[in-house]
């Protein structure tokens, strides 16, 4: 056998087996890149989904203020009008403006503003009053306490619902449900 035959009997096999082969690892490759973007893309949809779910801690959970009832779509503006004009006191998560000690003074002998989270005491608040607070703003001694601005001629009376309803959602079943309370009895004190 000459060396011309050697080459067509051993070398084009090899040469044919060879192609084959790197084409199919070219095809795997491929094909495995593109599962991984998807797992990549329905990844990044599902925690879109979970981010989406918990910009609203409130889950089923009814928010009212005076017996109205809100809606997701009222409290995702709550949520922006709170971020826009509130956050920057109260926190983004309404966590205070000095979470580590929300009632302590600090070196200027001034209380800053309160958290609204479960942490803080605006459940505490009636609904009327808590509109009166976002309103007029605060009434606490200006020596004591930073100043809480009002919010009457910045937002119409319906943005402060929203962001009243979007501060209810910080809060936990117990403490809303409390605080419905308050409010019903408040009501109905004065409409005897
Ligand atoms: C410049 C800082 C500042 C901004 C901005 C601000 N607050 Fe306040 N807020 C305070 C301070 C300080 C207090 C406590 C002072 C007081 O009671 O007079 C307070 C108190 C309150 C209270 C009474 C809460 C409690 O637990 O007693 C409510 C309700 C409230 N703020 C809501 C809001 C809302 C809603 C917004 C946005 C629309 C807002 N605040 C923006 C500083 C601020």
């Amino acid at each position: 056998m000459d060396d011309k035959w050697r080459i067509s009997c051993c070398g084009l096999p090899l040469i044919f087996t060879m192609c084959v082969c790197s084409t199919l690892i070219l095809i795997v490759a491929a094909r495995s890149t593109s599962d991984r973007q998807q797992t990549q893309v329905v990844g990044e949809y599902s925690n879109q989904a979970q981010l989406a779910q918990g910009q609203h801690s409130s889950g089923d959970a009814q928010i009212q203020i005076l017996g109205r009832r809100f809606y997701e779509i009222e409290l995702t503006q709550g949520r922006a009008i709170y971020t826009q004009y509130c956050a920057a006191c109260h926190g983004i998560d309404g966590q205070g403006q000095f979470p580590a000690s929300p009632l302590e003074p600090d070196v200027t002998g001034r209380i800053g503003a309160p958290p609204h989270n479960e942490t803080g005491h605006s459940w505490h608040h009636s609904d009327v009053l808590l509109i009166r607070y976002v309103t007029e703003g605060g009434f606490s001694d200006p020596a004591r306490f930073y100043i809480m601005p009002p919010f009457g001629d910045i937002l119409t009376d319906e943005q402060i619902l929203f962001v009243i309803a979007y501060i209810k959602t910080m809060w936990t079943d117990e403490q809303r449900a409390s605080q419905q309370q308050l409010t019903e009895d408040e009501q109905s004190m004065f409409s005897d």
